[in-house]
């Protein structure tokens, strides 16, 4: 064995325990299957698709300057997306405002309620302001990876093709 060798050991060592804590401790708690008509089908919600198992999860990946995210589009307004007002102020919001709702790890028992995060995609950078959690354990659209963006975030950013669907952007606490 080469000199040298037995510190890179004890690196790599370390570096999958911490790996293999992550996944365990961010491994889903059992699965829901949806049903239709729990969500508005025409914002392109992935929940409608009847009979899909969608894992559920409780922690999301960690922060950090820029955490990889799945950017989804959602409707604060009342008779938009969720059937309550957003849980961090309890008001629905229009389309023009700049707010988001973050996965359930990410929203952290509200922690980041009213505090704003900078989205980057598409060359852009934009402040939204953290008003509701995706939820990851109710609500078997979301993943543990979301950010929920009203039309004004994705608007600012730019990114107007397929606005149902979703998009990979990187976030970081402002
Ligand atoms: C959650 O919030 C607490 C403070 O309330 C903070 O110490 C902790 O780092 C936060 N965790 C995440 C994942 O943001």
């Amino acid at each position: 064995m080469a000199a040298g060798s037995l510190p890179s050991l004890v690196i790599i060592l370390l570096l999958s325990t911490a790996v293999l804590r992550y996944v365990q401790s961010c491994s889903h708690s059992g699965h829901l299957t949806s049903t239709r008509g729990k969500c508005n089908e025409h914002k392109g919600a992935e929940c409608c698709k009847a009979g899909n198992k969608y894992p559920r999860y409780r922690c999301s990946p960690p922060v950090t300057a820029a955490t990889n995210a799945h950017m989804t589009i959602y409707d604060f307004s009342e008779g938009g997306d969720g059937a309550a007002p957003s849980k961090c102020d309890g008001e629905y919001h229009s389309d023009h405002e700049m707010i988001v709702a973050l996965s359930t790890g990410w929203y952290n028992d509200s922690s980041r309620c009213g505090k704003s995060v900078r989205i980057d995609a598409n060359g852009r950078s934009v402040l939204a302001k953290v008003v509701d959690e995706c939820d990851s354990m109710l609500r078997i659209d979301s993943w543990n990876n979301i950010v929920d963006a009203s039309q004004g975030v994705w608007k600012a950013l730019g990114i107007y093709k397929s606005p149902d669907g979703d998009y990979q952007i990187t976030w970081s606490d402002a």
